[in-house]
């Protein structure tokens, strides 16, 4: 087996974004689970739109305008003050990237004051992922059909201290992953989902036709499961994985707490639009009842404003937390997100916005 670099201690003066991150990161993980963790579905179309949709948007330069007022990126979401709007989204089994997993992650988090969301297939438990932290952290929740165990685990989130659920609805199914299927991906000895007792190890190459429709659907959630964890918990109930303008009307009418727009980083539906494109639609129909937020290849601060610009409250980041905690541990989290904060101000002060709520659609270049 080749030898692979330990996490870096110590970030090289060179690295200054984020895409410097990505070839340390690779260069650290073993190369099927490299596929796993940065590949999409099927021809990966979906994920680089997602991408490519943020570099055709173009920003409206602005100078001149007086900042003497002072300004700054804080948002307020579900009661809690967040300095900037950046959260590290829900990845599942995160020692894949390092040794440490989601404790690393968490101490990132907690260095650079950004909110976290914990995966339901996280590779540390909830609890010791909530002892460590120290800045707001919610939790990703895929229903299970037994409703026993969906039950407990809402429970467990909610008395270690979660503070909103973020119920993911786009993934009954993992997409047709080929990139991972190619590389023969399996989740190592000693990685799992630790907080699901018993559950099946995943890798292999997909779902077996005629095994949906026969019957591995009937259990997948529905609206009606959404009401019930709703039911089941004080915590505020997000939805995320919505794409449609239908879907986020129906969340809306159901009271939900808020949307995550996003298509699973390209990894579920292929050949779906990027996530910037369906947001201003979504926050046209429904952005006034409740709040939006957005993921799907944010790599850069002008992405985030641009993000903020057609209606998000805030934005996730995946792949690139990844990266940064593979590169370098929690050091390389907390940086990942200093680089996305710095740029996100620096691109405000050159579009003339001193604060989020200075922040609507004439950021945007306009022909
Ligand atoms: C994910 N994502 C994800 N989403 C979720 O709700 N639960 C999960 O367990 C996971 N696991 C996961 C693993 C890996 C390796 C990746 C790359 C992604 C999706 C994630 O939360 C987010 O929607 C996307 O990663 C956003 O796109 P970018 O930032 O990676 O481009
Ligand atoms: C993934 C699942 C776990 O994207 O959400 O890998």
């Amino acid at each position: 087996m080749p030898d692979r670099p330990p996490p870096l201690t110590r970030i090289p003066p060179e690295v200054v974004a984020v895409a410097d991150y990505e070839p340390l990161a690779a260069a650290r993980v073993e190369p099927s689970a490299w596929a796993y963790l940065t590949g999409g579905a099927a021809d990966e179309i979906t994920l680089r739109e997602n991408r490519a949709a943020f570099d055709r948007l173009k920003l409206n330069g602005r100078v001149l305008e007086d900042f003497s007022h002072g300004g700054g990126t804080e948002v307020t979401l579900f009661g809690h003050t967040h300095e900037f709007p950046i959260l590290l989204a829900p990845v599942a089994y995160q020692k894949l990237a390092h040794p440490d997993g989601e404790l690393a992650t968490v101490l990132g988090a907690a260095a650079a004051k950004a909110g976290m969301i914990v995966s339901t297939h996280a590779s540390v438990s909830l609890e010791e992922i909530a002892r460590a932290a120290q800045s707001p952290l919610w939790f990703q929740l895929y229903p299970k059909p037994d409703r026993g165990l969906t039950r407990e685990l809402v429970q467990r989130a909610e008395s270690a201290g979660y503070q909103a659920l973020v119920v993911t609805v786009d993934a009954p199914v993992s997409g047709m992953r080929n990139r991972e299927h190619r590389a023969a991906f399996r989740l190592p000895e000693g990685i799992e989902a630790v907080n699901l007792p018993g559950s099946s190890p995943m890798g292999g190459r997909g779902v077996e036709p005629g095994s949906l429709c026969g019957g591995l659907l009937a259990t997948a959630p529905t609206w009606r499961d959404l009401e019930w964890l709703q039911s089941l918990t004080k915590m505020p109930v997000l939805a995320k994985g919505i794409m449609s303008v239908d879907d986020a009307e129906r969340a809306a009418e159901r009271g939900l707490a808020g949307i995550v727009v996003s298509n699973h980083g390209g990894r579920t539906l292929d050949t779906q639009p990027a996530t910037i494109d369906a947001l201003p639609r979504i926050a046209d129909r429904v952005g006034g009842r409740l709040p939006l937020i957005v993921d799907g290849g944010i790599r850069r601060g002008t992405d985030i404003l641009k993000a903020l610009a057609l209606g998000a409250r805030a934005v996730l980041i995946g792949r690139p937390l990844i990266y940064g905690l593979a590169a370098a541990g929690p050091v390389g989290v907390a940086h990942v997100v200093n680089i996305l904060r710095a740029e996100l101000e620096v691109a405000m002060a050159l579009t003339g916005r001193a604060r989020l709520s200075e922040i609507d659609r004439s950021v945007l270049w306009r022909d």
